[in-house]
């Protein structure tokens, strides 16, 4: 668990995550499209894991059929970290913070070697292991604005929404936060709930809870791509994209938007 302080220059932050990077199945040319949106609109990104694939021939879990061919030979797993550290590269600065994910702790279980606390020094940002709780602060006006997100690379998993519905909304429980962010899933969606409070007027306040999850970039069912894990394990075909939050002071409230691509 990490705990940060981020005070940003842009209201807007893009949280992404999942691109698996060295499977043939991931979608580069969105992931690209993410990252121009992000350069070109000046938001702030937070990457939620699963960075690369990660799955050298030793692994069970190797299936030479899904490994994308730029990526076979020496090295495999050291080149997929270097693609993902050109892509992020000209937006180095805008990073928040990198949660590393299954995949990436695979490496480090068995090699001793952490790919994405390397990769965020080489870029000069917040490596925030697998879960963090961080504090955004946003002025407006000269007057400043903080809210609380709770963000991991997430465990839910399975083949309905329902289950990861209810392990995100079950954060609240036992946490405190305005917003909850989890990846892994591959799941693409949000729900939010009112929460009551009482003002320091004495009167009764709602705020609004979010609880995201923040899809992928690895496409589970791809016609005439061999047999992928999702098309075995009967899982539904998920939606490419990521969510934006945006950080309203004017409402002292949050807003997101799925960008399905
Ligand atoms: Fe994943
Ligand atoms: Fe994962």
């Amino acid at each position: 668990m990490i705990c940060n302080e981020f005070n940003l220059e842009s209201e807007t932050t893009v949280l992404a995550s999942d691109f698996h990077v060295g499977n043939k199945n991931t979608d580069m040319v969105a992931l690209k499209k993410m990252v121009s949106d992000v350069r070109k609109n000046g938001y702030n990104l937070i990457v939620l894991g699963d960075l690369c694939e990660c799955i050298s021939s030793r692994d069970k879990r190797f299936d030479m059929g899904t490994v994308a061919p730029e990526f076979l030979g020496d090295n495999m797993i050291g080149r997929q970290y270097k693609s993902v550290e050109k892509l992020l590269k000209p937006i180095a600065d805008q990073i928040l913070m990198i949660h590393s994910g299954n995949h990436d702790q695979s490496v480090t279980k068995y090699c001793h070697i952490d790919m994405v606390k390397d990769l965020c020094e080489n870029l000069e940002t917040t490596y925030s292991e697998y879960t963090a709780l961080s504090r955004l602060s946003y002025c407006k006006r000269g007057k400043k604005f903080s809210y609380n997100l709770y963000s991991t690379h997430g465990h839910a998993a399975g083949r309905l929404r329902g289950g990861k519905v209810n392990s995100l909304e079950g954060l609240a429980s036992h946490i405190d936060f305005d917003i909850a962010a989890a990846g892994h899933s591959h799941d693409l969606f949000y729900t939010s709930q009112q929460r009551m409070f009482q003002t320091k007027f004495g009167h009764l306040g709602l705020k609004t809870q979010y609880f995201c999850n923040t899809g992928s970039f690895l496409k589970g069912i791809v016609e005439g791509s061999g047999v992928s894990y999702p098309e075995q394990a009967g899982y539904r075909p998920l939606k490419i994209g990521y969510l934006k939050v945006k950080l309203n002071p004017r409402e002292y409230g949050v807003s997101v938007e799925e960008v399905i691509m």
